[in-house]
């Protein structure tokens, strides 16, 4: 329960994922007695229907504030590198959405229908997972409780309001470009998106995992942090499609023990924060559209892998905006209330 009736809080970046916190903690009724928004840059701006002032960011900001959301450009310059730790020292705790601080020993990651516990240890800064990682450890995590899962195959389709806002906008000026018959302008990525897709997400990183890009590396190494289990085999093909929200995985396991269609289903079905869309005789399974604007990490086309003993093949999407990334952040700051940890 909240020690306050009400916290002051920052949230740091006013994107895709800064516009969603806020909407998100405002839907959730966080107890909040304060909510200041910084950027780059000051101006007003409009957040889920409410203009608000955004601030430029500074570290005279965090005075006196009791929790900051970070939400801006990740990397040595970024925002939650600048200022995550300056924040802390002046008594804030800091989530962060970026990976700058994820694999850090004493950060602890955190999905919290997973593993809330790790927050318990957190030293002033914890981070949010990636957001393809989120919906795997959900959709996954059920499954390992009932034979631990040795190995993890998956395949993305990514959503390119995972990229950020500037992403978003080039899907659709080059959707509406092409209906129209008009030249195409590519900035964002390395090739058109529109009507496309391609396997690069991130930067290459030929020294630890060669031929792999971060997004797929992130989606190993995160995972098995989240899981507690460095043994688990992973390997990941991450894929950015044309679609504008929500992302979709296509992932098999491998368990010590067999595990049964039924047994699975019922273990998702139990999951809080997961809902089964599995008839597919029905053509009921879980898509984007579905998922866009929701909480839940929807799971669907469980079934054995034909292929692999002790396989199961599933398909789950999930907001990669919401649950990807604003509404884990503010089940953490929550959770942190619940376990009295702020
Ligand atoms: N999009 C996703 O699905 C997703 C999911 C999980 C995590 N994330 C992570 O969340 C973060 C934000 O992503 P996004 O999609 O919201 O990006 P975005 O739409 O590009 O927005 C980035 C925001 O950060 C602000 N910003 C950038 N550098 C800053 C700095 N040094 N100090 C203060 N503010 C700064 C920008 O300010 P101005 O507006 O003034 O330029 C902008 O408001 C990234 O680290 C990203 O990797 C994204």
């Amino acid at each position: 329960m909240a020690k306050k009736s009400g916290y002051q809080v920052i949230v740091v970046g006013a994107g895709m994922i800064g516009n969603e916190m806020v909407k998100v903690l405002r839907q959730r009724k966080f107890p909040m007695s304060e909510l200041k928004i910084l950027a780059r840059s000051s101006r007003k701006q409009v957040f889920d229907g409410v203009e608000y002032e955004v601030r430029e960011t500074k570290a005279n900001e965090f005075d006196g504030f009791d929790l900051a959301l970070f939400a801006g450009t990740e990397g040595e310059k970024g925002a939650a590198v600048t200022f995550g730790p300056k924040a802390v020292k002046k008594g804030c705790i800091v989530i962060d959405n970026g990976q700058d601080f994820r694999m850090k020993r004493k950060v602890p990651l955190v999905v919290p229908e997973v593993n809330a516990d790790a927050l318990k240890n957190h030293q002033g800064i914890i981070s949010n997972p990636n957001c393809s990682t989120v919906q795997m450890v959900m959709a996954i995590a059920p499954i390992h409780k009932i034979s631990r899962i040795k190995r993890v195959w998956v395949a993305t389709y990514q959503a390119v309001s995972g990229t950020g806002t500037a992403a978003y906008k080039e899907l659709q000026a080059q959707t509406r470009a092409w209906c129209e018959g008009k030249p195409i302008e590519v900035k964002e990525y390395p090739v058109q998106i529109a009507f496309n897709l391609f396997p690069k997400i991130a930067d290459l990183d030929p020294d630890k995992f060669p031929g792999y890009y971060k997004e797929e590396i992130k989606m190993i190494l995160e995972t098995q942090k989240i899981m507690g289990d460095k043994r688990m085999k992973i390997t990941a093909t991450c894929v950015r499609v044309p679609i504008l929200n929500s992302h979709s995985e296509a992932i098999t396991v491998e368990t010590e023990a067999p595990v049964s269609v039924e047994q699975a289903r019922e273990a998702l079905k139990n999951m809080p924060g997961v809902v089964l869309m599995d008839e597919p005789e029905k053509a009921i399974w879980p898509h984007p559209l579905i998922a866009s604007g929701n909480d839940a990490t929807y799971v669907g086309r469980v079934r054995k892998d034909s292929a692999v003993k002790n396989g199961l093949s599933l398909f789950c999407v999930a907001d990669n905006i919401r649950k990807g990334g604003a509404l884990n952040a503010v089940q953490i700051a929550e959770k942190l209330m619940e376990m009295n940890l702020i």
